[in-house]
Parts: C-alpha cells; sequence; structure tokens
C-alpha cells in the first residue's frame, strides 16, 4: 500500500471513530402502514394522500429545487436568521448534544457548528433522517469540516428517535426541528409530537423551532404555484412514487397540480385535480378508484403560524420560551424554548 493511501485510510478511519449510525426503521412495518395509509386515504369521500409519498428519489431532489427557487422564501429566510443568530443561540444553550430531526443535508446546522467550534467541546450531532444515503452522506461531510464533532446518527422516524432518546443523556441537550416542517402536521399530529419532544428533553434542555409566519395571500401563493412549475412536477410525481410502489396507472397527464391558501384555517393545501373522469388502480394494493372530472386529492397542509399563538402553544406545553429570532419582514420565524 502506497504512503499516499495509507495516510487517506487514516484519514478515513479517524473519521469513522467519530461515527456511530443508528438504524432503527422497520420496513416490514412501515411497508404496512404506508399500504393503509393510502388505502384509507382513497376510499376517503374527500381524498388524500399522505405527504411523505413526495419523498422519492427524485421528490427529494425536487424538493432541493424548490428550496432554491426565487418565490420560496421560507428556506433562506430561515438560513439568515439562523446566520445572524446563530451565535447568540449558541452562547445561551451551551449544548453537549444537538439532534436535528429531519436533518436531511444539515445545512442549516452549520450555522451552529460554525458559531459553536469548540466552545462546547465535546459535542455530539445527533441527526435524525429516515433516508440512511443522505445521512451518511452529510454526516461525512460534516466529520471532514468539524474535527471536534462526534456524530451519533438515526436512521429513523421521528418518534423512534424521540423514543430512543428519552431514556438517554449525555449532557445539556438542543431538539431542533427547522424549515417549518412542524406545518405539515395536523393540529392533532402536532400534539402527538411536542409531547413526543418533551418526553426527550430532561429540565433545563432546550428545543428550537422555526415556523412559517402568516403573511399576505399573494406571497403564500406564489411560494407554492412557482412560475417553472418544480412545485408542480414535485406534486405530480407523488403519483409516479405511487405507481412505482404499488403497480399503479395513474396517468399523470390527467391530473392537475393545486395549491390554495385556506384563510380560515391558515394553511396552504395542495391538491392534484382529476382533469376527467377515470378509473384507477393501484394492483398490489388490490384498490380500484373512481374518480370524477374536477375531483381533487389532497396531497399536503402547510400550515402557516402566528408568533404569539405558537408561542403560548409552546409554553402551554412546559416549552417556555427563551427568544424568538425572526427577520426584518417577520415572514419566518425561530423559536428558542427551554424545558
Ligand atoms: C417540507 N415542508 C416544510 C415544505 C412546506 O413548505 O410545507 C414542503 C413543500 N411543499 C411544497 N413546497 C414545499
Amino acid at each position: 500500500m502506497s504512503t499516499f493511501s495509507q495516510s487517506a485510510n487514516y484519514h478515513q478511519d479517524s473519521l469513522q471513530a467519530r461515527l456511530e449510525i443508528d438504524y432503527l426503521l422497520d420496513a416490514q412495518a412501515i411497508e404496512k402502514d404506508d399500504q393503509q395509509d393510502v388505502i384509507n386515504g382513497l376510499n376517503k369521500a374527500n381524498k388524500s394522500l399522505p405527504a411523505r409519498y413526495f419523498y422519492d428519489s427524485k421528490g427529494s431532489q425536487l424538493f432541493e429545487d424548490i428550496c432554491q427557487l426565487p418565490e420560496y422564501y421560507p428556506t433562506r429566510t430561515e438560513a439568515s436568521i439562523l446566520e445572524q443568530y446563530a451565535p447568540k443561540i449558541v452562547q445561551q444553550t451551551q449544548v453537549n448534544e444537538l439532534v436535528e430531526l429531519g436533518s436531511g443535508s444539515s445545512l442549516k446546522t452549520r450555522y451552529l457548528l460554525d458559531a459553536d467550534q469548540g466552545l462546547n467541546a465535546p459535542l455530539y450531532y445527533v441527526p435524525v433522517d429516515v433516508s440512511g444515503g443522505i445521512l451518511q452522506e452529510s454526516a461525512n461531510n460534516l466529520l471532514a469540516d468539524y474535527p471536534q464533532l462526534k456524530i451519533q446518527g438515526k436512521v429513523a422516524t421521528y418518534s423512534q428517535a424521540l423514543r430512543q432518546l428519552s431514556g438517554r443523556f449525555l449532557g445539556r441537550r438542543i431538539i431542533v426541528f427547522l424549515g417549518s416542517s412542524i406545518g405539515n402536521f395536523n393540529p392533532r399530529e402536532c400534539d402527538r409530537f411536542i409531547d413526543r419532544v418533551t418526553s426527550a428533553l430532561n429540565p433545563g434542555d432546550y428545543f428550537l423551532l422555526g415556523i412559517d409566519l402568516q403573511k399576505p395571500v399573494e406571497i403564500l401563493t406564489a411560494a407554492y404555484n412557482d412560475s417553472q412549475g418544480v412545485t408542480a412536477a414535485f406534486n405530480l410525481n407523488m403519483l409516479q412514487h405511487l405507481n412505482h410502489r404499488f403497480a399503479g396507472n395513474f396517468n399523470l397527464d390527467l391530473f392537475k397540480h393545486q395549491a390554495i391558501y385556506n384563510q380560515t384555517e391558515h394553511q396552504i393545501e395542495m391538491y392534484l385535480i382529476s382533469q376527467q373522469a377515470q378509473t384507477v388502480t393501484l394492483a398490489s394494493l388490490d384498490l380500484t378508484i373512481e374518480l370524477q372530472p374536477g375531483e381533487r386529492i389532497l396531497t399536503e397542509i402547510s400550515r402557516k403560524f402566528n408568533l404569539a399563538k405558537m408561542e403560548n402553544y409552546l409554553s402551554d406545553r412546559n416549552l417556555n420560551l427563551i427568544q424568538t429570532y425572526t427577520d426584518s419582514q417577520q415572514w419566518f420565524g425561530l423559536l428558542l424554548c427551554q424545558f
């Protein structure tokens, strides 16, 4: 072996010594839940499909593309808040363990890691994501860039990871949930999620939550009806994903993307609208459905929050507000709470 490859191997080994990944997903249980959710959703009078079906590999790429769109303000607005306030957040919290739910490429987390740089060594980063490939890749990049960081990733659902974390504490912990992904939960799912978060915190630990705020309807609807049609492709790709998973025959040309703002519920609702009367079969689910012209399938809600109401909601659940960070237009909020 050449000296070069020996040292490359040594470098690789020293990175791997700082990395542990737990694989907690139960593929069979997930497959069963997934199937049942599709059957239940498509058999309802008001049809719906679970938003997690957006994220096959093409859908995940399309979501990355959405985050770069000029109309889709949440990603860059949240990143700018983090960029500005990460040093303050790190000073305020002084944690040994940073858990990130739905870590993906961990790009925004880098603002926190940059601000920490050795301040709270050793720092354990615990990324949680259902995609093992993305988690492994972003962990390797982080290990190379942050020499003091130790990573204990979990390829898991949020509830699996939070259940496991609730029995194990490495010191002061912060749980981070960015991107306003909480807006994709309905109120009941949101309550359940927050209960799980608090059961994974010790008194004195922190929760950092990113939320998209209410704003003029035109800005909201433009963000989900972009001029390049990327969000439409993302929405329609769900049908392609279902065809692939369940031997289906959805014809994507016979559906149209629609995203509207429901002003009563304060949420964007994304639909796929059937353009004609049609029959669709998902053979491996033994499911056939009839769709009427104009009939719609709800694929996602994206709730938009009122800052004061969210602060009260969290403090009612023992997540006491330390500070709210926002941008100059008050489009997005980062709420730092202590349990
Ligand atoms: C992941 N989630 C927070 C995005 C949102 O804005 O609700 C998903 C999305 N759907 C369409 N565009 C983006």
